[in-house]
């Protein structure tokens, strides 16, 4: 486990890679080497990508049964998703995250750009009094089937078709691609979430650990169920200290090597504990 400490100039850093695509510096010796790798693929996308955070307890919940999300991650773990926030071009959330928690999306935990939110609301269930409507922050775009009526919402609202059980993942990352928006954090909620990783569409997931033990509640992932752990995912892990939360970097391109390989023989996947 590496220990992350952000720095003012390492922060410095990676906002000028944000907003420059490079940045020439003499020496990055004196930055925080942990911070930077990972942050650094965030910053710096190599064309369209595509991460996932999730701040959740121990027990894998993301709220309390009655939907009490506000302070699963610690100080730090907020600091990290504000920082994620800051980093992409637009930030993802499902309509359920608007209608349980009525966020604003934006980055305040630390100096930075917000992005532009955008709520995935297929069938038009967005509260016409939701907050980040009216806030006057960045930019809000919202994504509904085109087979409902229109809502009458102070926003621009993409129409996309509906394809299987709602709208494809991939027609949302090429609407928001049309609008120079290719670099996303798909923020929440699980639903939100597991849509885009069923459709192996996540480039990395970060999933920030709060010493916290809640019990019962939602879970951060829910993907489809599988029958041996031979298909569960195996991302490429690093894992990180970054003060009162830990964070897991999972990288899904480099899994897939991985998965290849093993497919030779190469890997062991999963150690006999007899
Ligand atoms: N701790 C964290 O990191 C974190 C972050 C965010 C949210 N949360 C929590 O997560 C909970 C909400 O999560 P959730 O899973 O219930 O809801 P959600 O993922 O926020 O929203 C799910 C809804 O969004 C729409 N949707 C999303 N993707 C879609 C797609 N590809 N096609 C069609 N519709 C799509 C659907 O709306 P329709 O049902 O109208 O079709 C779906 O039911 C809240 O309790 C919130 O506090 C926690």
């Amino acid at each position: 486990m590496q220990s992350a400490r952000m720095t003012e100039k390492t922060w410095e850093h990676l906002c000028t890679i944000r907003s420059n695509g490079a940045v020439f510096h003499h020496s990055t010796s004196h930055l925080d080497r942990p911070c930077l790798s990972l942050y650094e693929p965030i910053a710096r996308p190599n064309g369209s990508f595509v991460m996932a955070q999730v701040g959740q307890s121990l027990d894998g919940r993301i709220a309390t049964p009655t939907g009490d999300a506000q302070d699963v991650s610690g100080c730090d773990g907020i600091a990290h998703l504000h920082r994620c926030r800051a980093l992409v071009d637009a930030v993802i959330v499902g309509v359920g995250t608007i209608v349980a928690d009525n966020p604003s999306l934006s980055v305040r935990a630390v100096n930075g750009q917000s992005p532009v939110r955008v709520v995935v609301d297929c069938n038009g269930r967005i509260p016409s009094d939701a907050k980040m409507l009216h806030d006057g922050g960045t930019p809000v775009l919202v994504i509904q089937a085109d087979d409902i009526s229109r809502s009458p919402i102070s926003c621009d609202v993409i129409r996309l078709p509906r394809r299987g059980e709602g709208l494809h993942p991939q027609d949302i990352l090429d609407a928001l691609s049309n609008r120079s928006l290719t670099s996303v954090l798909v923020e929440g909620g699980a639903r939100t979430i597991a849509r885009f990783l069923d459709a192996d569409l996540v480039d990395r997931l970060h999933v920030s650990v709060a010493p916290i033990i809640i019990g019962s509640g939602p879970m951060g992932i829910s993907l489809a169920p599988v029958d041996r752990l031979a298909d569960a995912r195996r991302p490429n892990v690093t894992v990180y200290d970054i003060g009162t939360d830990i964070v897991f970097d999972c990288d899904f391109n480099t899994a897939a090597e991985v998965l290849e390989a093993s497919q030779e023989g190469q890997h062991i996947l999963m150690p006999n504990p007899a």
